[in-house]
């Protein structure tokens, strides 16, 4: 036998060592590296699984490849497609991640019945019987008629299985619950999750069957996180909601067959899960007067342009080293964004705290976030609100001058349609006439016109 070699991996992140530490360098956490055993001869030993099918390969002029043209499968949910990129992709493998209990499996079999109709689907449940799993498909009133399950928590069975029924879709509901018998590990840990995500990665690409693997998102020391998948997946989609709201937001992370930063948004209701089609009003906070620190923007994630509410506190700090949190938007930008404040708008907040919030849990990514994120600020340390039914986009530079955005007229139509009656945004980004429809326009080039113009 060769020499056994170990490697440490994060369970949180995935990250791997050559020697164990306390605390991951590269997420930060403490307690969460596993050891796992790279034996020398694995390398030479991984079994040959040999599906029919799997052909030579041969090295071919790459204008000579005629363009995939991915088949691509309706989920029956529209939201889903969306955040796939316009549908599944055939032989695709798709990781949902989540908090226990946010809806992975409420979502996959409403989704699995839906393409049952069509194609030879098959659910693996390791978590639930199938007495569970067939309870919750007729109390959500979902057509059952072709839909395949099997309870198996072992990965050579299911292989075996899978490659007696042939189906085409797959899910595996947990991935955290597979097991292989090639390894001692315990299940759930980071070398059995890999280990089994490989298993069904290899099997899907061979066979040209979709794969969804479910991952929850876990606490607990031990038990690896879906983190450690992402890089061997084609898509990872992060199932979220706010504990005590009823929408959930499905967010791509990575999407070789789509734009990453699409969002779904569904709404747990009392027969599972439904689109929400329209998902701006839902991530206003709600009451209609507008308040101090407080500004509407409107986003773009992924294809869709999104009004999002955000909130900022500033506060006189007891601290010789004021507190910049943030929840939603990244911190460093702004720290950047107040000393443009600072710098280019004559407005110091060197000793206040500043709090910024994007309302509705949403993660803002672009920079059109800057111009509101400022205004809000401002409103806040003034204590006066902005004028009612306003909204604001548009990214700051260092000079203090406001560049355009995107997709600028889209923004604007969002907007207008939510019934707003004045824009602040980049000049380049607005019409001729100053006007919108309904909308009153209101082009800025500098910081300091654009604080002027709000107050
Ligand atoms: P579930 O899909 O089991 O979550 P996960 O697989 O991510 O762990 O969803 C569980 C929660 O969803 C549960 O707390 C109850 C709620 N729920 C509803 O509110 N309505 C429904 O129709 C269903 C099926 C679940
Ligand atoms: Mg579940």
């Amino acid at each position: 036998a060769g020499k056994t070699k170990s490697a440490y991996v994060c369970n949180e992140c995935g990250a791997s060592y050559g020697q164990w530490q306390g605390q991951c360098g590269d997420c930060g956490q403490w307690n969460t590296l596993s050891e796992i055993v790279l034996s020398a001869a694995a390398g030479a030993k991984q079994v040959r699984t040999g599906y029919a099918g799997a052909a030579e390969s041969h090295i071919t002029a790459l204008k000579e490849v005629s363009d995939e043209n991915q088949t691509r499968l309706h989920t029956g949910l529209n939201e889903l497609d969306r955040v796939l990129g316009g549908g599944l992709v055939e032989g695709s493998v798709v990781l949902i991640g989540g908090d226990p209990g946010i809806g992975k499996s409420t979502l996959l079999l409403q989704a699995m019945a839906a393409m049952a109709a069509s194609q030879k689907a098959l659910y693996i449940s390791g978590e639930e019987s199938l007495g569970q799993v067939a309870g919750r498909a007729k109390r959500l009133g979902l057509a059952l008629d072709h839909l395949q399950a099997l309870a198996e928590t072992s990965v050579e069975k299911i292989l075996a299985h899978c490659q007696q029924a042939k189906p085409r879709i797959l899910v595996a509901d947990s991935i955290q619950t597979l097991w292989s018998e090639q390894l001692t590990a315990a299940p759930g840990s980071v070398s059995q999750v890999r280990e089994c995500a490989a298993r069904l990665v290899r099997y899907a690409k061979e066979t040209g069957t979709s794969v969804f693997l479910v991952g929850h998102v876990t606490k607990e020391g031990g038990i690896a996180g879906p983190r450690v998948l992402e890089h061997m997946v084609d898509a990872v989609l992060y199932f979220e909601g706010e504990s005590g709201s009823r929408f959930r937001i499905l967010r791509a992370f990575k999407n070789r067959f789509g734009a990453v930063n699409e969002l779904g948004v569904f709404a747990m209701a009392d027969k599972g899960l439904k689109e929400v089609a329209n998902p701006s009003a839902i991530f206003l906070s709600g009451h209609s007067q507008s308040a101090p620190g407080s500004v509407v923007l409107v986003t773009r994630e992924g294809t869709r342009p999104l009004l999002v509410e955000v909130q900022a506190l500033v506060d006189q700090s007891p601290l010789g080293n004021p507190r910049r949190v943030t929840l939603g938007l990244e911190q460093n930008r702004l720290a950047m964004l107040l000393a443009v404040m600072h710098r280019h708008g004559g407005i110091g907040v060197s000793d206040q705290d500043v709090f910024v919030n994007v309302v509705g849990g949403i993660r803002v990514q672009e920079t059109a976030a800057d111009l509101p994120t400022l205004l809000a600020v401002l409103s806040s340390l003034k204590d006066r609100p902005l004028a009612e039914k306003t909204v604001a986009f548009g990214e700051v530079g260092l000079s203090g001058e406001i560049r355009p955005v995107p997709n600028g007229e889209e923004r604007l139509k969002e907007a207008a349609m939510h019934g707003f009656k004045r824009a602040i945004v980049p000049k380049a980004n607005a019409p001729k006439r100053g006007q919108f429809g309904d909308l009153e326009v209101i082009a800025v080039e500098r910081l300091m016109d654009a604080l002027q113009a709000a107050f």
